[in-house]
């Protein structure tokens, strides 16, 4: 038996499955609060699974229904930036599809680069940029296509979403770095000419590994704070998380609005 397996006969004893997974990102935790039926089971009780030291993660994952759609929630990720080892979050990304997931929301904290988005905001991610300087799919001859790695249809889907409930969303690109610190300004300027409207710390390597699996992905930012240099402000992962507060009623709105989408 693989290491996914074994996660696997764990986590189905006491969580239900689902064709949509959703992962949270620093300060969204909230989300979870809106599911109805809930089962849960924390990380620490999976084989091969790590529990993030972040604050604002918690480590748990859990059934239920919201918008009466029935969905996995990843409440709390591991980051690359803590040690943990790759294979730990191909891993968890194998067990959700072992639980039947098809489509995946990530969602992340992120900075805006770009100086007309507005903070706190929503960004729908629409390409990325890796420079977290790893890759999760090394080992293996894995040419995935990633043309439509951030889903064209479901994106369309997000917008006539937010558009329903009059929340402004921005698109754009993520571009992930290791961190665990933050950039400087020069690093920013470079992410900047580079392309990117939003800079973070995850959701790449989640990605990487869910369409090498197959699955259909959204990508959703919550722009906590202007990344270093664009209004001179110092940046906080206090910041992050209480602008991850702020916009989590409008997040926690699109969100329902996407699983109410009969199109989704
Ligand atoms: N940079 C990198 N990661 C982040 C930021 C940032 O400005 N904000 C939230 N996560």
């Amino acid at each position: 038996m693989n290491a996914a397996e074994k996660a696997f006969n764990v986590v189905k004893k006491k969580i239900n499955g689902a064709e949509i997974a959703l992962i949270l990102g620093s300060g969204l935790g909230a989300l979870a609060d809106e599911a109805k039926n809930r089962k849960e089971i924390s990380y620490d009780k999976i084989p091969g699974f790590a529990k993030s030291k972040v604050p604002g993660h918690s480590g748990k994952l859990i059934s239920g229904t919201i918008a009466s759609r029935k969905v996995i929630i990843m409440s709390g990720r591991i980051h690359y930036y803590e040690g943990h080892p790759m294979e730990k979050l191909v891993l968890m990304i194998e067990v959700l599809a072992k639980m039947g997931v098809k489509k995946l929301i990530v969602t992340n904290a992120g900075g805006a680069v770009k100086k007309s988005f507005k903070v706190p905001s929503l960004m729908l991610i629409n390409d990325h940029i890796n420079m977290i300087g790893d890759n999760p799919l090394i080992g293996g001859a894995h040419f995935i296509d990633l043309s439509d790695a951030y889903d064209a249809e479901y994106r369309k889907i997000v917008k006539a979403a937010a558009k329903k409930i009059k929340i402004k969303i921005n698109e754009g690109v993520y571009l992930a770095l290791s961190g665990p610190s933050y950039e400087t300004k020069a690093e920013i300027r470079m992410v900047r000419t580079l392309g990117a409207d939003a800079v973070g710390m995850s959701t790449v390597p989640e990605v990487l590994v869910a369409k090498k699996l197959g699955m259909r992905v959204i990508g959703i930012s919550c722009l906590t704070n202007y990344a270093c240099g664009v209004t001179g402000a110092p940046l906080s992962h206090k910041e992050v998380l209480e602008s991850g507060k702020q916009i989590s009623k409008n997040f926690i709105l699109l969100i329902k609005g996407i699983l109410s989408s009969k199109k989704f």
